[in-house]
């Protein structure tokens, strides 16, 4: 029987304590979290992820009001930001408290923290009291997951509790976005498009790292399926999958239109509203996976709103091969 959503709100936060992992739904993807203040646990988080040290994780936190325990210098580009996405998809990168943990950090002298929108998650944090650090709660390089049985088909013993709030609202992970020189530079796309971050703060914003930041998944097998990605506009398509089937066995359409395809592709919908479409891409990447196609040909939605992110992805999956 399922425990009802209080109760598994208070199981997870007892994990926490000791120092455990729980699987945390939030809006955008399915966070692997542990006690930022306890080393060995975020340890244990690079451990199961086999993630290299050098990717820094970020810090999810109840409310706004405790950004001042994790950062020493907020300044107003954060608090503008802040106030107008949070709880929501949105991670700043600031300078670092000195009581952050390296283990989190990374080394560096910054911090990423979001304020996440999960009701779920949301009690987690409140119950909790304190902050959590949570990267994407699959294998490094990999697909992140949107609903718990995802995670549990990654990381299935490895994860101590999983606090299961359903399928994700949004699908893709949160905007990055670095403040630590006073003004805002993107540094990975995101849940809130740049459209609407440029409208917060009515200015045009960057995207790409300043010197001296680390820019986010920039390895070319991020975010990527076991199936190769192709990318292809939808007058390409057909001619793509015709080649493709002369070399692959199994090749896959993800896309809105029905393109009339030969015979050995198959297609999988997916709707061309760039919200819809990365609220579905995952779990469509996952399940052509599970079909065990060795390629998918996919024609992504406008560059526009999320299709930035949803473009950032599919391109770095794509160059992965
Ligand atoms: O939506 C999300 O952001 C999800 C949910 C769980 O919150 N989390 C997530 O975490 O996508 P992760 O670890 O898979 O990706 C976070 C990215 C990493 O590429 C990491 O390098 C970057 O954030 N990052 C973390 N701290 C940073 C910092 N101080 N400066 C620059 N990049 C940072
Ligand atoms: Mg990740």
């Amino acid at each position: 029987m399922d425990m009802g959503d209080a109760e598994s709100v208070l199981q997870a936060v007892r994990v926490l304590r000791q120092g455990g992992l729980v699987a945390v739904p939030t809006e955008t993807v399915y966070g692997l979290g542990a006690d930022a203040r306890n080393e060995l646990a975020i340890r244990h988080i690079f451990a199961v992820k086999r993630r290299p040290a050098s990717h820094p994780l970020i810090v999810h936190l109840g409310d706004a009001s405790w950004v001042p325990s994790w950062a020493r210098v907020v300044p107003p580009v954060a608090h503008q930001l802040a106030e107008a996405f949070w709880p929501g998809p949105l991670t700043l990168v600031l300078r670092r408290h000195a009581r952050v943990l390296d283990a989190i950090t990374g080394g560096q002298d910054t911090v990423a923290l979001r304020v996440p929108a999960h009701p779920l998650m949301r009690q987690l944090l409140t119950s909790f009291g304190d902050g959590v650090a949570a990267p994407s709660a699959n294998r490094f390089g990999k697909l992140s997951p949107t609903t718990a049985e995802h995670v549990r088909s990654d990381l299935g013993d490895d994860v101590d509790f999983v606090l299961d709030g359903g399928p994700c609202a949004i699908g893709i992970e949160s905007t990055i976005v670095d403040v630590t020189t006073g003004s805002a530079a993107i540094l990975r796309a995101g849940g809130v498009s740049k459209e609407r971050l440029e409208d917060a703060l009515n200015a045009s914003i960057r995207m790409g790292a300043t010197s001296g930041i680390r820019a986010p998944g920039l390895l070319a097998s991020h975010y990527a399926p076991r199936a190769g990605v192709v990318l292809a506009e939808p007058s390409e398509v057909r001619a793509k999958v015709d080649d493709l089937l002369r070399s692959a066995r199994k090749v896959a359409f993800l896309g809105s239109n029905a393109v009339d395809l030969p015979p050995g592709a198959k297609h999988f919908p997916i709707s061309l509203d760039s919200s819809a479409f990365a609220r579905d891409l995952y779990a469509t990447l996952r399940e052509i996976d599970s079909q065990r196609f060795d390629v998918v040909v996919v024609t992504p939605p406008p560059g526009s709103g999320l299709g930035l992110a949803i473009r950032d992805r599919l391109t770095k999956a794509a160059a992965g091969r």
